[in-house]
């Protein structure tokens, strides 16, 4: 386990995710550039920072998509940087997309069944030896699938082609897909980008309902009045770098903070 000091000193933390000093560069471009944080056990935490910041490669080598060049990851004090992104979902470590990656060709159940961690009949072995096994599993994978979208108000829509959906809805079934694989720790890559007001709220309740469940998430967003809201805990990447973390009604007074988005206007959304 990482744990660290907390702000009051004695007591301590234990961080489900970490980086220590992650670098990447694309050819000539340093996309990141001395990332180094935790995400503490139990909390939403954001992952915010201007346009080209870095914020997407973060989460793609957090994730194991992405080979830093240098830096380490560690999940709940493990070092997983050597893990290929498989091996860290089958640990719990489940991440989305800033723009929705849904099967189109198949329907919504359909892609909450191909979703599952643990799929049924994936052995060769079981599949002959121990059919009754797979036939149950899958009973509890359909099961499952039906409660999360019941839970993300998509079960009315679950023979729909998920090409049909409305782009917030591939939002809904993009994070449904994510919880249908059981995650311990959830980074979503803006979940709210494109989405209207009511659906923005929705999807925050969602996202505490997931920390109310015991999961930790991390989520990139652009939004700071949604960041207020619902996230205890805020990470500010910039140039490749983190510039700071805290609360953010701490980080409003961080001149460094709102130095590093143009004109240095730190409520709403941030476009730089
Ligand atoms: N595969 C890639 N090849 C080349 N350059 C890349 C690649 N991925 C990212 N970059 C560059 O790295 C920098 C960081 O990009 P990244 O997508 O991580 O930023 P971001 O903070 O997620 O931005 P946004 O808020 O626009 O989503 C940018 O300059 C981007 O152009
Ligand atoms: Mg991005």
């Amino acid at each position: 386990m990482t744990r660290e000091s907390t702000a009051e000193g004695n007591s301590t933390t234990v961080s489900a995710l970490a980086c220590a000093d992650l670098q990447k560069s694309f050819g000539g471009v340093k996309a990141v550039n001395g990332a180094s944080f935790s995400v503490p056990r139990g909390t939403v935490s954001a992952l915010i920072g201007p346009n080209g910041a870095g914020k997407t490669t973060v989460v793609s080598i957090l994730s194991g998509a992405l080979r830093p060049d240098t830096g380490a990851v560690t999940l709940g004090g493990d070092d997983v940087t050597k893990l290929p992104s498989h091996r860290r979902a089958e640990l719990g470590l489940i991440r989305t997309f800033q723009l929705s990656r849904e099967f189109g060709g198949l329907t919504v159940f359909e892609n909450l069944m191909v979703a599952a961690r643990r799929q049924a009949g994936e052995s060769l072995v079981d599949i002959y030896l121990r059919p009754r096994l797979v036939t149950r599993r899958e009973n509890e994978l359909k099961e499952r699938a039906a409660v999360v979208l019941e839970q993300f108000g998509l079960y009315a829509l679950r023979d729909e082609w998920a090409r049909s959906l409305s782009g917030g809805q591939k939002r809904l079934l993009e994070i449904s897909r994510a919880v249908m694989a059981e995650p311990t720790v959830l980074l979503l890559d803006e979940p709210m980008a494109g989405v209207n007001p009511v659906l923005i709220d929705r999807i925050g309740e969602h996202i505490l309902d997931l920390r109310a469940g015991g999961v930790t998430v991390l989520m990139v967003e652009h939004n700071l009045n949604v960041v207020e809201k619902i996230c205890d805990h805020v990470i500010v990447l910039a140039e490749g770098r983190t510039l700071a973390t805290g609360q953010m009604s701490e980080l409003r007074d961080n001149t460094d903070v709102v130095r590093a988005y143009l004109g240095g206007v730190l409520d709403g959304r941030i476009d730089s």
